[in-house]
């Protein structure tokens, strides 16, 4: 294996879309996120569209079926010179499906980045959350754009995503609790977890998570 196939684990708000841009422009990986995927999919006139729109817009998770037939064909398209999944695996089925996927084609995850923050931190940092139509994140306190209400990358409109209402958030939390949370213990079981400290500045997680990859890199002679 010579690439680096990563996936990136926290709760909601924790800083994985954040970080995964700043990877994706230091390595060069495809970015493939699974959210970013299925908020495109609610907007689909069909029944899988209005299926998938109920779950985001609750805060529960779309059934494994459907984000494992999205994110595997996607995957697939992108060859293997390694990714950044943002947001996949979630539960343990989802792992299952990438490991063996992974497995039949020579390949597995290099490494799982775990994001922690803890829950009081993410809803403050939700709530003043502000997305582009493409999903790049900006907050309205501490990573502001340069000009007002526009995309830095785009310059499309900023606003504010449905399921960053309170209740919502709280209800994402304890999805991830519950449910993708457990998947860490999994992966340290295989010796590919780095755990990074998410309430530091983005810009020190960012030279925290570089320094973990190149020591990485070197161990795996990638
Ligand atoms: P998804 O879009 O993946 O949402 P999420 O995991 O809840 O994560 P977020 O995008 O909210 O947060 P983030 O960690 O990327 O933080 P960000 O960098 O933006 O999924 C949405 C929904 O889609 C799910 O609820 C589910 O319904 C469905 N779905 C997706 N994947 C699925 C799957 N595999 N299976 C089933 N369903 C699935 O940062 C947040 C804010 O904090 C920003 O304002 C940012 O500027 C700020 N910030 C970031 N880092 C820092 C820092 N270090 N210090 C201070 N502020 C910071």
């Amino acid at each position: 294996m010579s690439e680096l196939n990563l996936i990136l684990i926290g709760p909601p708000g924790a800083g994985k879309g954040t970080q995964a841009e700043r990877l994706q422009q230091d390595f060069g990986l495809p970015y493939l996120a699974t959210g970013d995927m299925m908020r495109a999919a609610k907007e689909e006139d069909s029944d899988i569209g209005r299926e998938v729109k109920e779950f985001v817009e609750s805060g529960g998770l779309v059934p494994d079926g459907i984000v494992c037939k999205v994110l595997m064909a996607r995957l697939d398209a992108e060859g293997d010179d390694g990714f950044i999944l943002d947001g996949f695996p979630r539960t343990a089925g989802q792992a299952d499906v990438l490991q063996d996927a992974l497995q039949g084609r020579g390949r597995r995850i290099t490494a799982a980045l775990v994001f922690e923050v803890p829950d009081e931190k993410i809803v403050e940092r939700l709530a003043g959350r502000r997305v582009c139509s493409k999903g790049h994140p900006y907050h309205v306190d501490h990573n502001l754009p340069k000009h007002e209400g526009v995309c830095d990358i785009d310059g499309t409109r900023l606003i504010q995503r449905d399921d960053d209402k309170p209740e919502t958030i709280r209800k994402r939390l304890e999805v991830y609790h519950e449910q993708t949370e457990p998947l860490v213990e999994r992966f340290e079981a295989d010796g590919i977890v780095r755990r990074f400290d998410g309430t530091r500045p983005p810009a020190e997680v960012h030279d925290h998570i570089r320094a973990t990859l190149a020591v990485l890199k070197l161990e795996e002679g990638l």
